[in-house]
Formats: structure tokens, sequence, C-alpha cells
């Protein structure tokens, strides 16, 4: 075999197994994986879901941990108006019973699809009191522009 030929042969090789370390490396070490997990739902019983049928705040542990149940459609999130305390553990749970919608809180990292047939988990904090924007920012239709919610944070508990 030709010495260039052996040369680029084993280069090759060895880029192959360099990308396979990668991929095994962010796998296994640093447990980076696509989400496994993810809870499904019939998105024509999203109202007969005893989470998703009465949307709101729940209070887990008052003024430390919250979850939220919500549901994103055309063209509104419901609830409307949520409120929680600052610095609170708060889980979103949300879904969507028509299109895919796009959840964002403005003005913080929160954000995520919402997407019919799934269950979206969102894990958050915020630390700044304030009235934050609930927008959604996946095209979904007419009344897209419309879609919008209400996060107020409170000063304390
Ligand atoms: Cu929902 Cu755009």
């Amino acid at each position: 075999m030709n010495r260039y030929e052996r040369a680029w042969l084993i280069f090759a090789v060895l880029m192959v197994a360099a990308f396979l370390g990668i991929i095994a490396y962010f796998n296994f070490a640093a447990g980076l994986k696509p989400p496994h997990d993810v809870e499904v739902i019939d998105p024509l019983r999203v109202s007969q879901d005893p989470r998703f049928s009465q949307p709101r705040v729940e209070e887990v542990e008052p003024g430390k941990r919250y979850n939220i149940y919500m549901v994103a459609r055309m063209w509104s999130y419901y609830p409307r108006e949520i409120q929680v305390p600052r610095g609170a553990e708060v889980r979103f749970y949300i879904t969507s019973p028509d299109v895919q919608h796009g959840f964002q809180v403005v003005g913080t990292n929160v954000q995520a699809n919402v997407i019919p047939g799934y269950v979206t988990v969102i894990d958050a904090r915020f630390e700044k009191p304030g009235e934050y924007l609930i927008v959604c920012n996946e095209y979904c239709g007419r009344g897209h522009h419309f879609m919008r919610a209400k996060l107020r944070v409170t000063e304390g508990y």
C-alpha cells in the first residue's frame, strides 16, 4: 500500500474513533442525553387530565415549591395569570391540545416548545420580583400574537 494512502487511512480511522469517543464521553461521563422520559398525553384528552382540566398554581411547599399546570392553546394560556414568590422552586407542566406553541417568559431563560401529545416540564426560579410577560414564540395561527399570560413574582411569601 502506498505510504500516503496508509497514512490517510489511519488518519480517517482515528477521526472516527475520536468522534465516537466524544459521543461516548458526553453520553456516559457527562450524562448529556436526548430526553428519554418525556411524558406523553393524548391531546384529545387533555381536558380529562386532572392537572390540565383545572390549570392552576399548586402550592407544594408554601413559599418554597410550586407546581404550575398550564394549558397552551390557540390562542391563550390558562391560567392567564400566575403568581409565585421570589426564589421558590417552580415547576411548569405545560401541554397543548391543538398545535405547537412556544412558551417563553420574557426577560428570563425560561423557554420551551409545547408540543401536542407531550407534557413539557420546565424547572425555574425567579429571583427578581416583578411582572413578567409570557408570550408564545412559535407561530400558531391567526391569533398567535394575542397569545400571552402574566407571571407575577412577589417579594416574599
Ligand atoms: Cu401559540 Cu403562537
